[in-house]
């Protein structure tokens, strides 16, 4: 039999080959952004934080610092500023902030109470309810910037509310008698949390509030109150 003239769309070969060019291509793609993600969101050491070194995850010290969330002109979005800005978009870490009473928790402290924290928000899972990182659900508020939340403050009903003078005891009783505080038309109910796992959940959305996340979630920066006190 003659060969037949096919049309180049309806040749088998052709779409074989692009099957093989877009599927090694898309590959390639995946293998250079996990490459290029895996020091992005690798966390920083203690030695980056004395260095002035920002990383979009710092060390687990950033619990000795203040944080702020402020509007970046050049990003178009709040970034987080760990001990202090410098005007120029840059954190100063100069700027420290009492922890539970101290501001020299060691690198290993720290990341104790953030692994605490960790095992913690799995434990209860807060995600049933709450965002973290973009995951989990919106029955209750978004605890990814929850530490920069002005309610917790000074300005805020939360230190009233539980009798507490800083804002990390508030947190941390908040956490151990959910119930007794609502503030919103949904009560979140108590999960049996230990004072001491309190401690590390604190410790937890702290460093997570230190966490360059590219301005996510949106709206909080519009929360009153949250961006640079006002
Ligand atoms: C069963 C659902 C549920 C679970 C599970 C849950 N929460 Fe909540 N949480 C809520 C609700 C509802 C509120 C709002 C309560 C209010 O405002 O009175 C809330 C409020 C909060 C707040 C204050 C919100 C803010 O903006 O600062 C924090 C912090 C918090 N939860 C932390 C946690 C942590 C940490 C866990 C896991 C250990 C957790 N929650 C697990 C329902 C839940």
């Amino acid at each position: 039999m003659a060969n037949k003239e096919v049309n180049v769309w309806g040749s088998n070969r052709f779409w074989q080959r692009s099957a093989g060019w877009v599927t090694g291509f898309s590959a390639m793609l995946l293998l250079w952004l996990t490459f290029d993600t895996v020091p992005q969101i690798t966390m920083g050491t203690d030695a980056d934080i004395q260095n002035g070194i920002t990383k979009r995850v710092p060390g687990p010290t950033v619990i000795n610092y203040e944080i702020t969330y402020e509007m970046s002109e050049k990003r178009g979005h709040e970034v987080p500023y760990i001990g202090g800005n410098d005007g120029k978009g840059n954190s100063l870490f100069t700027k420290k902030e009492k922890f539970f009473g101290r501001d020299d928790w060691t690198e290993e402290e720290a990341a104790e109470l953030l692994h605490l924290g960790k095992l913690g928000s799995q434990a209860k899972n807060c995600m049933d309810c709450h965002t973290l990182l973009g995951n989990g659900a919106y029955y209750a508020p978004d605890l990814t910037k929850a530490w920069l939340d002005p309610m917790w403050g000074p300005e805020g009903p939360y230190m009233g509310m539980t009798g507490k003078a800083t804002k990390e005891e508030a947190m941390a009783e908040f956490l151990v008698n959910p119930s007794q505080y609502p503030t919103h038309a949904r009560m979140m109910p108590n999960l049996g949390i230990t004072e001491k796992e309190a401690i590390g959940l604190v410790a937890f959305l702290k460093h997570m509030s230190s966490i360059d996340t590219n301005g996510f979630p949106r709206n909080f920066g519009k929360i009153k109150g949250a961006v640079n006190g006002k």
